[in-house]
């Protein structure tokens, strides 16, 4: 009983993480709008000013050189360096834009990853909901793991789209943890009959038989205390079995890796 009110308080916290992630970068995206405009504005009006300052270059050059106002010219070019101020202000204006664009991009992939608008039952794309999952983890996954994938054509799926990215961030970051210097993880979909499927494999430590049975159980956790809860298989099980009438399934090698593969009805839960 204790267990399966901390397993939906931490359920409910996920989602309240998720919405609060996701308003802030609803609420982030207007300042990078305006600031990613004001930039570009920024840029033309620096190259206009550049124009006006080459124009006026002969004119200094037409006064004779013991003049007051050529000498006090040459000192502010000197002082401003203006040849090396030419070269960096466009590289400055130009890194600006670049780090804008990484942050509408993250916060694209927070929005998507989340996606507040729908969080009821819809149509989804099970490739693209990875890929926006795998966004969402990039800081975890881009020092540990190269990432394979090899995704098959499938149809729209009706689903619970932000549980399932949760499931699916489950999945990586366990598949990043299991990882201890560098390695691989793979993911793969395909489709059946009525089915799409969706395997997660990474080349970790890997499990033997005795942790295989007892992952899907509420705290169970090999992990020290304060990295993991244990939660995180329990409530992709959940999800995918109890809500979406689905299967997940494990296999895994000690020392060589683990598979966790997922499969979805096409057409949801019956119950909805
Ligand atoms: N890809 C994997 N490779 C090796 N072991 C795994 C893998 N995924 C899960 N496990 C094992 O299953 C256990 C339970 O996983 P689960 O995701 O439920 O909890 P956790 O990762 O320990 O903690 P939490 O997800 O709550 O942070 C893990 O502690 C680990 O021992
Ligand atoms: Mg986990």
């Amino acid at each position: 009983m204790a267990r399966t009110q901390g397993q939906l308080l931490q359920s409910e916290k996920m989602v309240a993480v998720g919405q609060l992630a996701a308003g802030v970068a609803h609420e982030i995206n207007n300042p990078i709008g305006f600031v990613t405009s004001n930039l570009g504005s920024l840029k033309a009006y620096v190259s206009q000013l550049l124009e006006v300052i080459d124009a006026f270059q002969p004119l200094r050059d037409v006064l004779p050189a013991t003049d007051a106002r050529r000498q006090k010219l040459e000192q502010a070019c000197d002082k401003a360096d203006l040849d090396y101020l030419r070269q960096d202000i466009g590289e400055l204006i130009d890194e600006s834009s670049a780090g804008l664009l990484r942050v509408s991009k993250i916060v694209q992939g927070l929005k998507d990853f989340a996606r507040v608008d729908e969080s009821d039952w819809q149509m989804a794309d099970i490739n693209a909901a990875l890929e926006s999952t795998i966004n969402v983890a990039r800081s975890e996954l881009k020092y540990k793991a190269t990432m394979v994938r090899n995704y098959g054509q499938l149809p729209p799926v009706r689903c619970l789209a932000a549980q399932l990215n949760q499931v699916f961030l489950n999945l990586l970051i366990n598949a990043v943890q299991a990882i201890e210097d560098h390695g691989t993880i793979t993911l793969t979909t395909g489709s059946g009959q009525t089915m799409v499927w969706i395997e997660i494999s990474d080349t970790g430590c890997g499990m033997g038989e005795d942790v295989q049975r007892r992952i899907f159980e509420p705290f169970y956790t090999t992990k020290p205390v304060g990295k993991g809860t244990g939660l995180g298989l329990s409530i992709s099980w959940d999800i995918v079995v109890d809500r979406h009438r689905g299967t997940i399934g494990v296999a895994s090698e000690p020392g060589r890796g683990t598979c966790f593969r997922i499969e979805l009805p096409v057409s949801g839960a019956s119950g909805g």
